[in-house]
């Protein structure tokens, strides 16, 4: 059985007043909650002030990026080991945003998956296909290229206790979100691929009013929520739309 998760990525946005004021009212909203394991994605220089905030409660953070190096000279990089002095649990990496706008290469995620398994990590890996290459039919070819870079190096069992996040392109930040059934689609075709025990989650405008349908679809295990983590009120909603699954 897998238990619900839902992770909000804060993105950069905030600082350090504001994503204080937001933590503390997400950790309120979370109260008496169960059945639902959830975390918080945070800019780097929030780390310290939220594994503060946050020791001793169930809520769990984590990072948005690392380095797929374990140490070195790689000016503005942050490491895995360093994410774990931090009491990370969890690392988003492949987001579409880095891969994008950063050019993380395929096999650059991959390196990054492996370097925070490594440091015992939950890494996150993103995948998702852009417009075009949806309307070109193209939507399996890509995301199913994007894992099998993960599953080249790190192989199978490495996939067991670990996160999948499909985040169509598309649907991010865009307020479109993908239908039921492409979602439940791409996650079928996903999950074939995985140990049963990996984490799908869906990613692209999560939002209180339709997160209970997509939650509710067999293959999706939780959301990865960008804008709607930012409101710890819909966070919240977003959260109890889970718990309904579990
Ligand atoms: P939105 O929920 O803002 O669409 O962002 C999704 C996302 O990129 C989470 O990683």
């Amino acid at each position: 059985m897998r238990t619900p998760l839902i992770v909000g990525n804060w993105k950069m946005h905030g600082n350090r007043a504001s994503n204080r004021a937001l933590l503390d009212a997400v950790v309120r909203g979370m109260a008496g909650q169960e059945g639902v394991e959830c975390a918080v994605c945070v800019p780097f220089p929030n780390l310290g002030e939220v594994a503060g905030q946050l020791a001793g409660n169930r809520l769990a953070w984590g990072a948005q990026n690392l380095s797929e190096h374990a140490q070195g000279a790689f000016t503005g990089e942050v490491s895995g080991s360093m994410l774990v002095e931090f009491g990370c649990r969890y690392v988003i990496v492949g987001h579409s945003e880095r891969r994008q706008l950063y050019g993380e290469t395929d096999k650059v995620a991959a390196a990054k998956f492996a370097a925070a398994l490594a440091q015992g990590l939950t890494p996150i890996l993103c995948l998702g296909e852009t417009l075009e290459e949806r309307d070109a039919g193209r939507t399996e070819e890509v995301v199913g290229r994007m894992l099998q870079a993960a599953l080249d190096l790190n192989g199978m069992q490495s996939f067991e206790k670990v996160v999948v996040a499909y985040e169509p392109v598309w649907a991010i930040g865009t307020g479109r979100t993908a239908t039921p059934e492409q979602v439940q689609e791409v996650h079928f075709f996903l999950r074939e691929k995985l140990p049963a025990s990996t984490r799908l989650l869906y990613g692209g405008s999560v939002k209180p009013g339709n997160a209970a349908g997509l939650f509710a679809l067999p293959d999706v295990d939780g959301g990865l929520i960008g804008g709607a983590s930012l409101v710890a009120a819909d966070f919240i909603a977003i959260v109890r739309a889970a718990q309904r699954k579990g």
